[in-house]
C-alpha cells in the first residue's frame, strides 16, 4: 500500500495516519514531523525551515522531494507508506509520480472554520509525538501525555494568524492536487468533520475497495 493523505492544516491527516499504519503495518511518512526534527536538531535543513513554518508558507520543492527521496528508500517502507503533508504542490505530485506508483490518495475535506477551531486547541507530546486537542480528544490528566506521560506542548505555528496563513496557502498552493490525482483516477474524498473513528472506517473501506 503506497497511498498519500491530502488535507488542509488540522483536518486530521496525522490522527488518520496514526490508524492507519497502525492497520497496515506501513510505514507513516510526515513531512511536517521530519521538519519539525531538523528544527528542534537546529540543523542548517532546520534552521531554513523554521521561519518560513512559523508563518505558515512552504519550504522549497527541492528541498522537500530530495527528503522524501531518500525516505522512502529505507526499509520501513518496503511493505508500504502513507505520505502525510507530501505532496503538498503539483510540482511535488509530478516529482513523485517518477518516483512512485501511487495506490490510492485520499482527501480529508472541512471547512475552514472547522479547521481553524481544532488546530489552536491542539496539543501535542515532544517526547512520542501523541497528538490531542484540549476540545475535541483531551488527555486523562490536564497537559500530561497519556503514553508517556510528559508536558504536552502547542506547536508554534498553531496560533489563528498561522492556522489562517496555513489554510491560504492549502487553498493557493495544494488544492490543486484534488484535481491532479482526480485526473490521474485514484482519489477518494471523505468528510473530514466526522468523528475520528467514522473517517478511520471510511477511508479503510475506500482503500479496501
Ligand atoms: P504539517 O505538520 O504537515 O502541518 P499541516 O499540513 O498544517 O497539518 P497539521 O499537522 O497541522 O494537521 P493534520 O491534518 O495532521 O491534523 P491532526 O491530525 O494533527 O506541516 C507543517 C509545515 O511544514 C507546513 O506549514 C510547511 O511549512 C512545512 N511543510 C510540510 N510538508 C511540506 C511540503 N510537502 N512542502 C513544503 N513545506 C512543507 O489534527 C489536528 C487537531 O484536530 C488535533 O488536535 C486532533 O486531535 C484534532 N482532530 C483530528 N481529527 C479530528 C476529528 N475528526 N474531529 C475532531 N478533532 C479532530
Ligand atoms: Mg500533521
Amino acid at each position: 500500500m503506497k497511498m498519500v493523505l491530502i488535507g488542509a492544516p488540522a483536518a486530521g491527516k496525522g490522527t488518520q495516519a496514526a490508524r492507519l499504519v497502525k492497520h497496515y503495518g506501513i510505514a507513516h511518512i510526515s513531512t511536517g514531523d521530519m521538519l519539525r526534527e531538523e528544527v528542534a536538531k537546529g540543523t542548517e535543513l532546520g534552521n531554513e525551515a523554521k521561519s518560513i513554518m512559523a508563518v505558515g508558507g512552504l519550504v522549497s520543492d527541492e528541498l522537500i522531494i530530495a527528503i522524501v527521496k531518500e525516505r522512502i528508500k529505507k526499509d520501513d517502507c518496503k511493505k508500504g507508506f502513507i505520505l502525510d503533508g507530501f505532496p503538498r504542490t503539483v510540482v511535488q505530485a509530478e516529482k513523485l509520480k517518477e518516483m512512485v506508483e501511487l495506490d490510492k490518495v485520499v482527501y480529508i475535506n472541512a471547512p475552514d472554520d472547522v479547521m481553524l477551531q481544532r488546530l489552536t486547541a491542539r496539543q501535542t507530546c515532544p517526547k512520542c509525538g501523541a497528538t490531542y486537542n484540549k476540545l475535541f480528544l483531551p488527555s486523562k490528566t490536564e497537559d500530561i501525555c497519556d503514553v508517556c506521560g510528559e508536558k504536552l506542548t502547542q506547536r508554534k505555528d498553531d496560533t489563528a494568524e498561522a492556522g489562517q496563513k496555513r489554510l491560504d496557502t492549502f487553498h493557493e498552493q495544494s488544492e490543486p492536487l484534488v484535481g491532479f490525482y482526480t485526473k490521474e483516477g485514484i482519489l477518494f474524498e471523505v468528510d473530514g468533520t466526522q468523528d475520528i473513528d467514522e473517517i478511520t472506517k471510511e477511508i479503510i473501506k475506500g482503500l479496501d475497495a
